[in-house]
């Protein structure tokens, strides 16, 4: 860092690189990384990106989030072009907070740097998408890692959104490392929903790997999903209409 901030000509974009599919990566955010010296992000985001002269990628783990956060910081006051990527949006439990955390707590010349957030296509609109629209009336996002929160906060927080009959998505749904979390949030469901509550499993949404597959609550296992999954509960009101090319799941956007 030279701690010239905004009179280095550096800048950083937090930029979100929508859930797969190349045409839903934005002209915005395709523009920034056009432009960029240096693109920073977990391996496999940094790996969407093609090498080209003039353009360092920095890969790194998954786990040095703040770390990851102040080295673009670093970069970019010292007059570098830097694009911060993360899949989907990256203000959607991603980079964009890490980086503003970081911001927070480091020299205070950084707060004269040049930063945009540029926003992607968050999973859950994807999948929403791609199974019809069971985030068409009120709903909520958890985040299933418990890695930067108590399991208690995010059991209290499922059956608040259930019993405020939020249709949920669920983010990081399982793990190697956490392989029951999502056992036990369907478990808490169990105790507020009817049995013919809809669940969709979406894997790997807008990519050749996609995956979409519903089934009703008593029948959601945490095994139908992996962390390439976003995980959509209906409300009490969302419905399947049946159809040869296979069902469309919605939830109506008037409650009668
Ligand atoms: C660390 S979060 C990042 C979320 C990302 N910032 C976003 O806005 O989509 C990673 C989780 O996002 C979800 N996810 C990301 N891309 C996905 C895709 N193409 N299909 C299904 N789920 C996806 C999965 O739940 C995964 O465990």
């Amino acid at each position: 860092m030279n701690g010239q901030g905004a009179l280095s000509g550096g800048w950083l974009a937090i930029a979100g690189l929508g859930p797969g599919a190349a045409g839903m990566v934005t002209p915005e955010v395709s523009d920034a990384i056009a432009a960029a010296s240096d693109v920073i992000g977990y391996i496999p985001y940094v790996a969407r990106v093609a090498p080209r002269p003039g353009l360092t990628l920095h890969p790194s783990d998954n786990r040095v989030e703040i770390d990851r956060a102040g080295h673009a910081l670093s970069l970019a006051a010292a007059g570098a072009r830097v694009v911060v990527v993360s899949s989907g949006d990256p203000g959607v439990f991603a980079m964009a907070a890490a980086v503003f955390e970081a911001l927070e707590a480091g020299p205070a010349s950084w707060r004269d740097l040049d930063i945009r957030v540029l926003p992607g296509i968050t999973a859950m609109l994807a999948a929403s998408a791609a199974a019809g629209a069971p985030l068409g009336h009120d709903f909520c996002a958890i985040n299933l890692s418990d890695n930067l929160k108590p399991w208690a906060v995010i059991e209290r927080r499922v059956a608040l959104a259930a019993a405020a009959d939020f249709a949920i998505a669920f983010y990081n749904p399982r793990s190697r490392a956490r392989p029951d979390g999502l056992d036990r949030a369907f478990a808490v469901l169990r105790g507020a929903c009817d049995d013919d509550r809809p669940v969709l499993f979406a894997r790997a949404v807008t990519t050749p790997e996609q995956e979409l597959r519903i089934v009703p609550l008593p029948h959601a296992r945490g095994d139908m999903a992996d962390m390439r999954t976003v995980v959509i509960v209906g409300s009490s009101r969302t419905r399947l209409i049946a159809r040869a090319a296979g069902p469309l799941l919605y939830t109506p956007r008037s409650i009668a």
